[in-house]
């Protein structure tokens, strides 16, 4: 395993037949209207110059834009996104000035490109081992300091449904994201391929039109490519309004594109509207308007900035790196997220246990409250699987230490855990605090004789700030650090034995900007052009931008510290417990999701952030990263009964779920509320039990063909209009409706039920839906979910550990169509052994009814299923009362038909899972 460097050696070898498609020079019909050579060439400027962007262009050497500037508000493009201009400098940039009277911050801006601008040239395409490749470059440069002025566009058709595109400066290497997984591809014609690609030479530009209907896609001719040393952007037209990505914010499934950015910037920062959070992932679906999709991916780490405009279009910025474009054509949703995370990487498989209920605070203060709190949780019968501890563990908040008075006897309490069946996860910060006397701790000190922290710019280790005070920084992208960090995980769990890590405040998150001694002032420091980061500086609650990365600069490597952390922990994890990996981080970009999950942050406990939880989930399934969940009942401020029973029925269907607590708040285990909310928490807490053999299945598919697990509506039922922006309610997979309540008061929800027939999972009631929104009974101790007609539910009675509740009979739900078949599949392993699919100690069942039978049948056996049985059947939708039924042959006796919802139940069966079984009925 690792981090897959990225040499462009491995990319696709595209073949000659690639000039099938591309021929080697597609230019619009169009006459370009503005000539690149007959403007003048102003004087370059040099690598040092940091002078404003604009000050070094005469305005005559730019046409006269007056005749272009007729332009609609929605189809202008902002010519200033770098700073702010003056008429007089907007005009000298040779863009048109219109001051609006708009009120508002976010509106159309007044100084935009007029519809014709220069830009880069193109030169002819010339093919390549891999594709092929063109000269852009431009007679004069831009108005951006430091401007690059000749360009090198490689075109790479490297699957039906991947385009690639690379725009990078051929004369110098520039930094480029160095981990990404790339397949190779053998593609060797473009037969079949799903989209065209047309270049405009003069300005340069290109087209991507789906090959099937010749929608445009993508279009970057709207507006001009820039690109200097420290800031790189182009345009593009949207094929629509229906925009979901560019995370990690607080949003809805789909973006505003009013006159709004994000920006994605790794941060410490508690969700809220319009900041950049902990996570970056320059990511984007397009859902094209009838049922089709597609994907853009920026693979760059640098700050970046995405406008957003009602057009629809969007302009996206990024202050260092190259542009590597990647357009995945779908033509489905869930087929560009496969197509997607392809490159990224697929999610790695969570061990069973970590799908059960994990509990955590900052505030459990000792062993003794942490025991107190498993046994409060078991005397009151709710499930457990996994007790956290935040940092209160660690002596002097010093993570690899515990405390020896409070936490003194950790290692016995561990013990305990797993003779009940438990699991243990405690917090990881990676600052290492750097003041304890030499000798005193060991991780400080052989990390500094092996120089595994970041350096600053003059090359000591840089000291930022965090929990136990002054703190240097691993540097996970120097192997030497990765090393030294498995020796530290390696050593407190030969005293500890966890079985799992929570990677917190990996931004990386500090408590001084940059570090303890300030950062020095340079071009990394301060960029001609800070993207509109929370805190304004990029430094702002983490490290200098300047100082040293085995790799490259902090600069270029912030965003990506989460992951070479995740890589880290994971690695060492595999090696020092020899099963599958745990992790959970708080920080991401593209490519976490094979070593670790992720939880939303500092949620408040309150109504809005309960119901932002969903879309938050959502899109991390977009980003690969599907064991994701936020903090059930809220982590800051306090919660309130009714909250927390919504939020944790709501939570039951997180992928990952936990109830985590901040300290200064009033309880929140589910064993302090009234008698009522703990049953409806019991209940929850049942149905994810219940349900766990049917999610752990979803998460083998996620990890083998990169499906996702919580599930938007639009994903399902892309040609619903209703559905493209619901994100209210989500599916599990293809077949479970989940519809919460995410208000105070609410006892009747109205939920939408796309075209179909569904039933309610709970007694099987069917809803034969049109696609329309249903008043349902939603009482406090409900959460409506229902089943999709034509699937078969895997089930497991609960227990109150995954540990216990592994080993129980299963029960079928089996949901039947209008036809009267349906459908449904188990994947079941050791839940702890490392790839077990991929070396095939697996066993996968598929499950089919039709024609009054159920039919089990093992497709492959291998262990694990010994013993394992079905004891009990229900059948959705059985239009005739059956008169008797038959279990392999044999007649049996335990069975009742519910007439009004036409549910037919069987009990008391034995049918050993490993072996082909049948019941029928008539
Ligand atoms: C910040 C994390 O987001 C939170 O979950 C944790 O409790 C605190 N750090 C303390 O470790």
């Amino acid at each position: 395993m690792d981090l897959y460097r990225l040499p462009h050696s491995t990319y696709v070898f595209l073949t000659l037949a690639l000039s099938c498609i591309l021929i080697s020079r597609l230019y619009f019909h169009q006459t370009p209207t503005v000539r690149v050579a007959s403007l003048q060439k102003t004087r370059d400027l040099s690598q040092n110059d940091t002078k404003n962007f604009s000050d070094s262009i005469h305005a005559n050497e730019f046409p006269n834009p007056s005749t272009g500037c007729a332009l609609p508000e929605e189809k202008r493009f902002d010519c200033a996104r770098d700073r702010t201009v003056s008429q007089a400098e907007c005009e000298k940039r040779g863009c048109c000035y219109l001051p609006l009277t708009q009120t508002e911050y976010n509106g159309p801006p007044w100084c935009f490109y007029p519809a014709s601008y220069p830009g880069y040239r193109m030169g002819p395409l010339s093919p390549t081992p891999k594709g092929q490749s063109a000269t852009l470059s431009r007679a004069t440069p831009s108005y951006l300091p430091r401007d690059i002025s000749t360009l090198q566009l490689d075109v790479m058709n490297e699957e039906a449904g991947r385009l690639h595109l690379i725009l990078k400066d051929p004369s110098s290497a520039r930094y480029e994201v160095p981990y990404v997984k790339v397949p190779s591809s053998k593609r060797t014609n473009t037969e079949g391929f799903l989209y065209d690609v047309d270049f405009q030479s003069d300005p340069f530009g290109f087209v991507v039109r789906r090959r099937s209907n010749g929608q445009v896609l993508l279009n970057t001719s709207v507006a001009p490519l820039l690109f200097a040393d420290q800031y790189l952007q182009f345009s593009t037209s949207l094929a629509s309004k229906y925009i979901s990505g560019f995370g990690e914010h607080y949003t809805h499934l789909t973006l505003d594109l009013n006159w709004t950015s994000v920006t994605l910037w790794n941060r410490d920062m508690a969700p809220h509207s319009d900041v950049n959070l902990y996570g970056s992932h320059p990511f984007c679906l397009v859902q094209e308007g009838n049922g089709q999709a597609h994907g853009i991916f920026l693979l760059n780490s640098n700050a970046m900035e995405v406008a957003l405009q009602p057009m629809p279009a969007l302009t996206w910025v990024t202050i260092g790196g190259i542009l590597d474009i990647y357009i995945f054509l779908g033509p489905d949703p869930q087929s560009v997220v496969r197509q997607y995370h392809e490159v990224i990487g697929y999610p790695m498989m969570p061990p069973y246990w970590s799908l059960g209920f994990h509990l955590c605070r900052w505030g459990y203060n000792s062993t003794n409250v942490t025991r107190a709190v498993v046994q409060k949780m078991q005397e009151a019968s709710f499930p457990l699987d996994v007790q956290w501890n935040d940092l209160d563990y660690a002596d002097k908040k010093r993570v690899f230490t515990f405390d020896p008075q409070r936490f003194g006897d950790l290692p016995e309490m561990v013990q305990e855990l797993h003779e009940q069946g438990l699991k243990y996860v405690l917090i990881l910060d990676p600052g290492i605090s750097s003041t304890s006397p030499p000798g005193s701790y060991k991780p400080f000190d052989d990390g500094q004789q092996r120089e595994v922290f970041i350096k600053n710019l003059t090359g000591q280790t840089l000291i930022g700030k965090v929990w136990p005070g002054p703190t240097a920084f691993p540097d996970f992208t120097n192997s030497d650090a990765v090393s030294w960090w498995e020796e530290c995980i390696r050593d407190f769990h030969a005293n500890v034995s966890f079985d799992g890590l929570w990677i917190d405040m990996n931004e990386p998150a500090s408590f001084v900007h940059g570090s303890v001694h300030g950062c020095p002032y340079t071009d990394l420091e301060n960029p001609p052009y800070t993207p509109d980061v929370i805190g304004g500086q990029l430094n702002s609650g983490t490290l200098c931008m300047s100082s040293q990365q085995a790799l490259s600069s902090h600069y270029n490597l912030h965003n990506l510290y989460g992951l070479t952390e995740a890589f880290a922990t994971y690695s060492a994890l595999l090696k020092v417990r020899g099963s599958r990996p745990f992790v959970l981080s708080r920080s991401s970009f593209p490519g976490l999701g094979r070593f670790s999950g992720h939880w939303t942050g500092d949620v408040r406990s309150d109504w809005e952030q309960l119901r932002y939880s969903i879309p938050a989930v959502l899109l991390f399934g977009l980003y690969g990263i599907p064991l994701v969940g936020a903090d059930v009942c809220g982590f800051e401020g306090d919660t309130n009964e009714e909250l927390c029973v919504r939020w944790t029925q709501l939570g039951a269907f997180y992928p990952f779920m936990r109830n985590h607590n901040d300290r200064n708040n009033i309880p929140q285990e589910p064993y302090v509320f009234g008698q009522r909310a703990q049953l409806a928490m019991n209940n929850a807490l049942v149905i994810r039990y219940t349900l766990l053999p049917f999610l752990y299945t979803l998460f083998h598919h996620a990890h083998t063909s990169a499906s996702t697990v919580a599930r938007p509506l639009f994903f399902e039922f892309p040609s619903d209009p209703n559905c493209v922006t619901i994100d209210r309610q989500f599916l599990w997979g293809s077949s479970l409706l989940i519809s919460p309540v995410l208000e105070p008061g609410v006892v009747d929800l109205a939920a939408y039920l796309p075209p179909e027939l569904w039933y309610s999972v709970y007694d099987g009631k069917p809803y034969n839906s049109k696609g329309q929104y249903l008043l349902l009974p939603a009482p406090l101790d409900i959460i409506n979910v229902h089943v999709r007609a034509g699937n078969i539910i895997p089930l497991q009675m609960a227990a109150l550990t995954t540990t216990a509740s592994r080993r129980n009979p299963m029960v079928l739900i089996v949901a039947l169509s209008s036809q009267g078949w349906a459908k449904g599949d188990l994947f079941w392993d050791d839940g702890d052994s490392l790839d077990t699919f991929e070396h095939g100690d697996y066993s996968y069942v598929i499950f089919t009814a039709g024609q009054s039978q159920l039919v089990g049948e093992p497709i492959k056996l291998n262990g694990a299923l010994d013993g394992l049985t079905v004891a009990e059947i229900r059948v959705f939708g059985v239009a005739t009362p059956p008169t008797g039924v038959w279990a392999n042959g044999e007649r049996v006796y335990n069975f009742s038909y519910e007439t009004d919802n036409k549910v037919l139940t069987v009990i008391s069966l034995s049918l050993p899972i490993s072996e082909t079984f049948t019941v029928q009925w008539s």
